[in-house]
């Protein structure tokens, strides 16, 4: 690096600890907010940095990369990098990189935080106490799904897929999985299925794709149709890997019993019958919303851009 710290733009403000270190090497183009920037600010941003930091609702077209003169690295504060043209960034010598394997556990848990709440109905619970409309213990009061012992059907077992099934081993549960690899060394008790098999054998799926032309609505009517109809769908990955609105009719009319997201695939909008559903478990995106895996998240997007900075391979390079 040369001694005059390098201009960057970052699209958002980071966890405090990831701010001290952008401040001590880089010169900001502009000081982030926690809001999206205006489209003018974020193309004065791309048209003036050596490198950027972008998230993952940033949308980075061809159009913008062009005007992008001085940029050798957009460093995605993300995993999944469906909001960025890779071949356009390839044709403008724009390396681009992602942040995998410190998101992996938060991201799990998530998802798992998620199927137990939709299963065991923790939130109409709490709605419950908190509308002071608890009249006390009964046999019958919200009875939800077993969970522990039950088929758990994961779409996709990339390292959150893994790690979402290794939790399912604590419930003694039997795991089925759908991918494209095969990976002999999964353990054999996790059974690699055809999709539909999978989603007519599971009593809750999860997913775990990342968001690409074959993945998108990857869940739609007739896939919906071949689950159970005691069914919980989870998804963690990206909103638009289900067809939002076949979900909310497959809901609506029993196809399946129950479903917890946290993404959309309009984000921030949101289907406007999902709130209304109370058998669905709605987050705003949180899977990797802890303080420690944020941090590694914005290190790794930092290490990075020193890398390329400094003329090294980027050690998270996508494209
Ligand atoms: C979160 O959704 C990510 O891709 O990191």
């Amino acid at each position: 690096m040369s001694t005059t710290r390098p201009l960057l733009y970052v699209s958002r403000l980071m966890p405090h600890a990831v701010m001290a270190l952008i401040e001590e090497r880089f010169r900001l183009v502009q000081d982030p907010t926690e809001t999206s920037p205006t489209p003018a600010a974020f193309r004065e941003g791309f048209a003036r940095a050596e490198a950027a930091i972008c998230t993952l609702t940033d949308i980075v077209d061809g159009d913008l990369l062009s005007s992008a003169a001085h940029l050798k690295i957009l460093a995605n504060f993300a995993v999944g990098y469906n909001n960025i043209d890779l071949d356009a960034a390839r044709r403008y010598q724009i390396v681009v990189t992602n942040t995998p394997d410190v998101l992996t556990d938060a991201t799990a848990d998530l998802a798992w935080a998620l199927l137990l709440a939709a299963a065991r109905r923790v939130i109409e619970g709490d709605t419950l106490i908190r509308s002071n409309r608890w009249t006390g213990w009964t046999p019958t009061q919200l009875l939800g799904s077993e969970v522990s012992g039950k088929t758990l059907g994961i779409i996709g077992m990339g390292r959150i897929g893994h790690a979402v099934a290794q939790r399912a081993e604590g419930f003694h549960m039997v795991i089925r999985y759908y991918n494209h690899r095969v990976n002999p060394a999964l353990p054999e008790a996790w059974a690699r299925r055809s999709l539909d098999a999978l989603l007519q054998e599971s009593d809750f799926v999860t997913l775990h794709v990342p968001l690409n032309s074959e993945t998108r609505h990857l869940i739609g009517t007739r896939e919906l149709s071949l689950m159970r109809p005691a069914a919980i769908l989870i998804n963690t990955s990206r909103g638009a890997v289900v067809d939002e609105a076949a979900l909310v009719h497959a809901l609506q009319s029993g196809t399946i019993s129950g479903a917890g997201l946290d993404v959309y695939e309009e984000e921030p909008m949101v289907h406007p019958v999902l709130p209304s559903l109370k058998q669905v478990v709605l987050l705003p995106h949180l899977g990797s919303a802890t303080m420690q895996t944020r941090v590694q998240m914005g290190l790794i997007c930092l290490q990075n851009i020193q890398a390329v900075l400094e003329g090294r391979p980027a050690p998270n390079r996508v494209a």
